[in-house]
């Protein structure tokens, strides 16, 4: 059904309106995503993947990562997105959506206030003439490397007031937001505020996104898709459930260094994880 790839901003804002989040599941191989894909099908949700530099480098370049996502949309009748994600060179993000891409985020978060508007900006005014729909983030979302206070963590946290002037002033289609989440894996207990996002999102109506889905506590998520987000990106959770599969099996008898052995099983943990995770987002909806 669906050959071309869709835009973000198609999907994410009836899933504010219905209270409902799409995981963004992270890209690496065509078998893999289409493992993925069979369950936003058998769900009948969106399939949105995101992909990022490393992983976009690991496909061959952008061009090759449109292709497989466009051979899974030939393969499956929900619509699919490709997703940029953390991208924060405009010359990248430009590549992209040469490339295919219909939704890319930059990320100028690094940036103090102003500098990030403008960056983000700029690649808003480019993408939309393209039809491509824009993720900014406001808020640094910290690492698992990074060993902060409570309070210098809090610190990092997307301020409501700034997301309001963030949004107006960029134009930015969906908003990545700062509120006690990490990239990889927890070093501490997870702290989700959601006092702060509840007050974000009654400032700011476009849709929002959590980063750093991998051990985030799902009662939080499930929270969190109350207030206005309607996205969590996962890639820590999926590494591990390959890489702890494939070596699983490798001790087993009968093994005999098949790659249908070696990867079998550990697609079958993907599509129980990735159809857990898409039935906890869209929990007011299935
Ligand atoms: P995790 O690796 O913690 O799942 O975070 C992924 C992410 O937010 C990518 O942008």
């Amino acid at each position: 059904m669906s050959k071309e790839l869709r835009s973000l901003k198609e999907y994410l804002e009836d899933a504010r309106e219905r209270k409902y989040a799409l995981g963004g599941f992270c890209l690496w191989t065509y078998a893999y995503g289409r493992t993925i894909a069979d369950v936003a099908q058998k769900l009948g949700l969106p399939m949105l993947y995101i992909i990022g530099d490393a992983e976009v480098k690991f496909f061959g370049g952008e061009k090759n990562a449109v292709a497989a996502a466009r051979t899974i949309a030939e393969n499956v009748d929900v619509p699919v997105i490709l997703h940029a994600d953390h991208f924060r060179e405009f010359e990248n993000i430009k590549r992209a959506i040469e490339a295919g891409f219909k939704s890319v985020m930059i990320d100028a978060s690094a940036y103090e206030f102003n500098e990030n508007v403008e960056r983000t900006a700029k690649v808003v005014e480019y993408a939309h003439k393209a039809g491509v729909s824009v993720e900014g983030e406001l808020g640094r979302i910290a690492g698992c490397e990074q060993k902060l206070s409570v309070d210098e963590a809090e610190a990092m946290q997307t301020d409501p007031d700034e997301a309001k002037r963030f949004a107006e002033q960029t134009g930015v289609d969906i908003l990545a937001l700062s509120i006690g989440t990490v990239h990889g894996e927890y070093r501490f207990p997870p702290k989700i505020n959601i006092p702060r996002l509840k007050k974000i999102s009654e400032k700011v109506s476009i849709p929002l996104v959590m980063h750093g889905g991998s051990g985030t506590p799902e009662e939080k998520v499930a929270e969190a898709v109350n207030y206005g987000i309607t996205k969590l990106n996962l890639a820590t959770d999926l590494v591990k459930t390959v890489g702890k599969a494939t070596a699983d099996v490798q001790t087993k008898e009968g093994f005999g260094y098949s790659v249908v052995n070696l990867y079998a099983k550990a697609y079958e943990d993907l599509a129980s994880y990735a159809e857990h995770k898409m039935r906890l987002l869209a929990h007011n909806i299935l």
